[in-house]
């Protein structure tokens, strides 16, 4: 366990079609009630507990993380009350223009913006009519400013977006930040997956070798998510892809997942977390969480991805697969 990822509220002011599609996520939807959200007092504990175990970096998620109340005084609190020096935000960045520089102060080190287009019209089909371009440009030129380092995040689904590549990618060697494409993912038990919407990453590296020349590889971590590349003739100009389906990275997992009302899953397609509320209580010793996470991670034998790949089926069956609007990405 290295990487903690925390929701802090399953709510989201977009409606992403691959994510939250609004047939599904609508007015009557039954988020998570505010006191059912864990108190910054136990999220501060188990990330205490989980770095008894490992735990290097905390990345806080949603939904959308700036929705949840002082988030800058939560992050200030695990800077100051922790060891983790890497306190990272995965965000849509409607809103985070304006409070990147007091997150940043409060001690905020990173920052994954998800934007799918440029083109506004594409951004919006994308999104579920929700939200624009621009504000997200804003979002990151606010937090180069701020001296936040931010990567990019891009969902590419076929016919929709993949004409969005090669326009991402100049905008993130023109801002200097990387941008990782990611594959469309069977995630959750509403976007109605499926493989042939996948734009592989096979077919993503074509795009990019067809108008900017050759690529290679870059070496990278035993756990990391995304292989990187860049181009044989312009190594300033690289960038990842998240290759879930087509090249599961299930056997480097690092990455434990709390929900916003503290269950652990070790999983983003579990269809069942441990719920940490109980080893929180008062009348339990101070270790009971550590002891928790402990017995949960060491029964884990989840390879979701490795074992979809071998199915190879065109579908597949969500069954009650948890939202990632829940456990975050
Ligand atoms: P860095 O710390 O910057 O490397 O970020 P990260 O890649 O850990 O975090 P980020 O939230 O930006 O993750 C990017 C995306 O990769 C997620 O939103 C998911 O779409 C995907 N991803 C991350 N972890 C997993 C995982 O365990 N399994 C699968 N299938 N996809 C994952
Ligand atoms: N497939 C791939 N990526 C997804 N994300 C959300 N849902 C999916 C999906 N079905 C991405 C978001 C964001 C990150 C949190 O996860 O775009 O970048
Ligand atoms: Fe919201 Fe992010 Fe999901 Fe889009 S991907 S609906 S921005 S939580």
């Amino acid at each position: 366990m290295r990487d903690l990822r925390i929701s802090l509220i399953d709510q989201c002011n977009m409606r992403c079609r691959y994510c939250m599609p609004e047939e599904r996520f609508g007015r009557n939807y039954p988020f998570l009630k505010q006191r059912e959200l864990l108190s910054f007092d136990a999220i501060l504990r188990i990330i205490r507990a989980a770095e008894t175990l490992g735990v290097e970096k905390v990345r806080l998620t949603g939904g959308e993380p700036l929705l949840r109340r002082k988030l800058d005084i939560l992050i200030a609190r695990i800077a100051a009350e922790t060891g983790v020096r890497d306190i990272a935000l995965t965000t849509n960045g409607l809103l985070l223009a304006d409070r990147v520089r007091d997150l940043k102060r409060a001690g905020l080190q990173r920052v994954n913006l998800s934007l799918d287009a440029l083109d506004a019209a594409t951004f919006s089909r994308m999104s579920g009519g929700y939200g624009d371009p621009k504000r997200v440009l804003a979002a990151l030129d606010a937090s180069i400013d701020a001296g936040v380092k931010v990567k990019i995040n891009s969902v590419i689904r076929r016919n929709v977006n993949d004409d969005q590549i090669l326009p991402l990618l100049k905008l993130a060697m023109q801002r200097g930040v990387e941008v990782r494409f990611i594959e469309y993912m069977d995630v959750g038990a509403s976007n109605g997956w499926q493989r042939s919407q996948v734009f592989s990453e096979s077919e993503i590296l074509e795009r990019i070798t067809t108008e900017m020349g050759p690529v290679r590889a870059l070496p990278c971590e035993w756990s990391a998510v995304a292989r990187r590349y860049e181009l044989e003739s312009h190594a300033n100009c690289r960038w990842g892809v998240i290759a879930s389906i087509t090249r599961p990275f299930c056997g480097g997992c690092v990455r434990a997942r709390i929900s916003a009302d503290g269950k652990l899953y070790t999983c983003l397609f579990s269809d069942h977390g441990t719920d940490l509320r109980p080893s929180l209580a008062p009348d339990q010793a101070p270790d009971a969480v550590i002891d928790t996470l402990r017995e949960v991670w060491l029964q884990r034998s989840d390879r979701y991805s490795e074992q979809r790949d071998a199915a190879r089926t065109e579908t597949t069956s969500p069954a009650h697969r948890v939202e990632m609007s829940y456990i975050g990405g």
